[in-house]
């Protein structure tokens, strides 16, 4: 991959493809991680007179101009952030828009409407791609979080550009990410919760050939103890998956990785109630789950464990939640999983679902080392595949 500086932009337009698919309360940006993630590059561009035309997906939106999920709030706060004006398009594309790109001085900053405001941006349109691209000399891909997706702006905007490259966010993502699995400083210990097993089950199984330990927490949990025949009451579970979670122990064993599952549990009987009304009803272990209970939290027993296993590794990779931490009466195992990881002389990787929520909220978000702003991304990332926008850089660049 080439990255900005290994090529000359100075005074030249850029398109950068940024990710700022931002949560919003109302026009209210909550988490502006993204944002500022996406810094290093503007700065960089800035510092050589590039004019900057920015674009961005928000949200869901179905191929139609739909106001609450409009950029707008996006372009204000990297206004604040980086101190100077962002003019904001009413499109990206379109005559009005390009009219506004063409008038872009050095130094200035233009964010386009969002990119699905178009059908052709999920659809991975070529056509599309040239009208937006048509804007700009260069296209710089600094959008990690949407890197698995094959849209335009990931696959066909290099395509059709006529030189490319790749952002400092994007490089960093890779690197980190990258050599945390290809070549880990060992011992090597992954952390992984969540939900469901279906939707590691990738990360799990690329992992196991690269790890020397393994520890589980989430619901995720409780369908590789059912599987073992474990009583979990009426706990989250996916019985289809009992044999994949079997093979799984198995390869493990195979391959003499230590792989670990929670002890003891936090439980609640309020089973069916929305997860901000339920109630915790203490610790139980493993082996004696009543049938009414639901496991909401890995235990204290199992945090110490944990600890244990994680203390001599020297590279930490974490994706998933322990429990169900939006209620913080389950949020404690996620929290002390946080303070051991972060506590730990280790190379630290967080990424993929609302991992870095937790770390934000145990206040440990800057003593990891590294936080990744990929949820899905970072998952199909750990899981060994190549995402679309990396395989569109490189193509683009051969
Ligand atoms: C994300 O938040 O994971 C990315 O921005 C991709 O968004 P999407 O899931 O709507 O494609």
């Amino acid at each position: 991959l080439i990255r900005i500086d290994e090529i000359d932009i100075s005074g030249k337009k850029l398109l950068i493809r940024v990710d700022y698919n931002v949560p919003l309360r109302g026009t209210d940006i909550t988490d502006d991680l993204r944002i500022r993630a996406s810094l290093p590059t503007l700065q960089y561009a800035l510092s050589k007179n590039c004019a900057l035309v920015l674009c961005s997906h928000l949200g869901k939106a179905k191929g139609a101009p739909d106001p609450k999920f409009s950029l707008a709030p996006a372009a204000e706060r990297l206004s604040e952030l980086i101190g100077r004006e962002v003019k904001m398009a009413p499109d990206c594309l379109g005559e009005e828009t390009k009219a506004m790109a063409a008038a872009l001085g050095p130094g200035e900053i233009l964010m386009l409407e969002n990119l699905r405001f178009h059908p052709g941006e999920t659809a991975g349109d070529r056509d599309f791609a040239k009208e937006v691209m048509s804007m700009a000399e260069v296209y710089v891909n600094d959008a990690f979080g949407t890197a698995h997706r094959p849209h335009a702006s990931m696959v066909a905007f290099p395509a059709v550009a006529k030189q490319c490259c790749a952002g400092f966010l994007l490089m960093k993502e890779w690197k980190f990410l990258g050599e945390a699995v290809e070549a880990p400083t060992r011992p090597f210990v992954a952390v992984s919760g969540g939900a469901k097993v279906s939707s590691k089950l990738g990360v799990l199984k690329n992992l196991l050939d690269k790890v020397d330990a393994m520890v589980i927490g989430g619901a995720m949990a409780n369908t590789f103890l059912a599987a073992q025949g474990y009583r979990v009451g009426k706990s989250l579970v996916e019985p289809d998956l009992y044999q994949e979670a079997l093979d799984i122990l198995k390869a493990a064993k195979e391959k003499g990785v230590g792989f670990y599952l929670p002890v003891d549990c936090i439980i609640s009987y309020d089973a069916g109630k929305p997860l901000a009304e339920m109630r915790p009803a203490g610790q139980v272990p493993f082996a004696a789950i009543p049938d009414e209970a639901v496991v909401l939290d890995i235990g204290p027993v199992t945090a110490g464990l944990y600890a244990l296993v994680i203390e001599p590794a020297k590279t930490v990779v974490w994706n998933g939640p322990m429990g169900a931490f939006e209620n913080q009466a389950f949020a404690q195992g996620s929290y002390t999983l946080a303070h051991i990881i972060a506590g730990n002389n280790a190379v630290s990787i967080v990424g993929g679902g609302d991992t870095d929520v937790v770390v934000h909220q145990a206040g440990l978000a800057d003593k990891m080392t590294f936080i990744s702003t990929g949820g899905g991304a970072s998952l199909e990332f750990l899981e060994g595949k190549e995402l679309p926008a990396f395989k569109a850089l490189k193509e683009c660049q051969s």
